[in-house]
């Protein structure tokens, strides 16, 4: 690409460590001619995505995997070294240089992810996943080229986008949740009387028919993942029941109401099909 125009990064008004940097492909035809990285309709639906996440636009560093458009935007051809050495190999001792101060990266497309991993999976397959290389924090998406092609994406785009800025907030991280492993009638009602918006569930039962499958234990989770109670019913022996006799009744008792009222916003696990079958038959006829 010798002799083509060089298209410069575009620097944040204030660059620091905490910058987020942009990494795209290559420049296009209206980023050829006003020397500036996502000017073009690439750029507008990246920039729509950077507002709607609330990332202020002056405040990136943009950048491309290569800085010269290749002629006719035909990129594949030089990459698969049809004309000689790959610009991307060319460009990426520069693209290694630039990115040194910086530790919060988002790629978008394949090539620049590709470029800084040398991965060979499919964009679509990795997109969103948090990554560390090199002491930074990198988390790939997909091109808004694709998005302009295909809008149906666009949602993945900015939801990626969303968490890149959570994954550099290091909000990302999960904790256990604290796990009430069988609990007494009067934990149960403790632990489902604190609010929860949502009330994950899901059940184990022994494998046959969903109206008559016994049910060896019932997991109940809160939405923000703190909170687990873990009702054990019967032993894998399929025989002997893990709670005393004097309890049992109250455990089903709590158990159909949380099932029945619509205090409790439920969502299960499978449980259009075979475990709402089962919770039917068994706590909420
Ligand atoms: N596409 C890119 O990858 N980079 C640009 O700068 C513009 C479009």
């Amino acid at each position: 690409l010798a002799g083509r125009r060089v298209v410069p990064p575009r620097l944040p008004r204030v660059p620091s460590a905490d910058t987020v940097v942009i990494v795209g492909e290559a420049p296009g035809e209206t980023e050829e001619r006003q020397a500036t990285p996502f000017v073009g309709d690439s750029g507008i639906e990246l920039h729509a995505g950077t507002d709607a996440v609330g990332l202020a636009w002056s405040g990136l560093h943009l950048t491309n995997t290569i800085l010269c458009r290749p002629p006719n935007n035909k990129l594949d051809v030089y990459l698969r070294g049809l004309n000689g050495p790959s610009p991307v190999t060319c460009c990426a001792p520069r693209l290694e240089r630039e990115l040194r101060p910086y530790r919060k990266i988002i790629t978008v497309g394949a090539t620049s992810l590709q470029a800084l991993t040398g991965t060979r999976s499919t964009i679509t397959a990795v997109r969103g996943s948090a990554m560390e290389l090199d002491g930074k924090k990198l988390l790939p998406t997909i091109h808004p080229a694709f998005v302009l092609r295909q809008p149906r994406w666009r949602r993945w785009f900015r939801f990626d986008l969303a968490r890149a800025l959570r994954w550099f907030a290091g909000n990302l991280d999960w904790a256990p949740p604290k796990i009430h492993r069988q609990p007494s009638p009067e934990q149960l009602r403790v632990f489902l009387a604190r609010p929860s918006k949502v009330w994950a569930w899901d059940l184990e039962t022994e494998w046959r028919g969903a109206l008559d499958a016994r049910i060896y234990c019932c997991g109940i989770g809160t939405a923000d993942g703190s909170r687990v109670a873990m009702v054990h019913l019967l032993s894998i022996d399929g025989q002997t029941l893990l709670y005393k006799r004097s309890d049992l009744g109250e455990i089903h008792r709590i158990l159909a109401e949380f099932w029945q009222s619509p205090t409790w916003v439920k969502l299960g696990q499978n449980s259009i099909a075979f475990d709402a079958a089962t919770v039917r038959a068994r706590w909420a006829p």
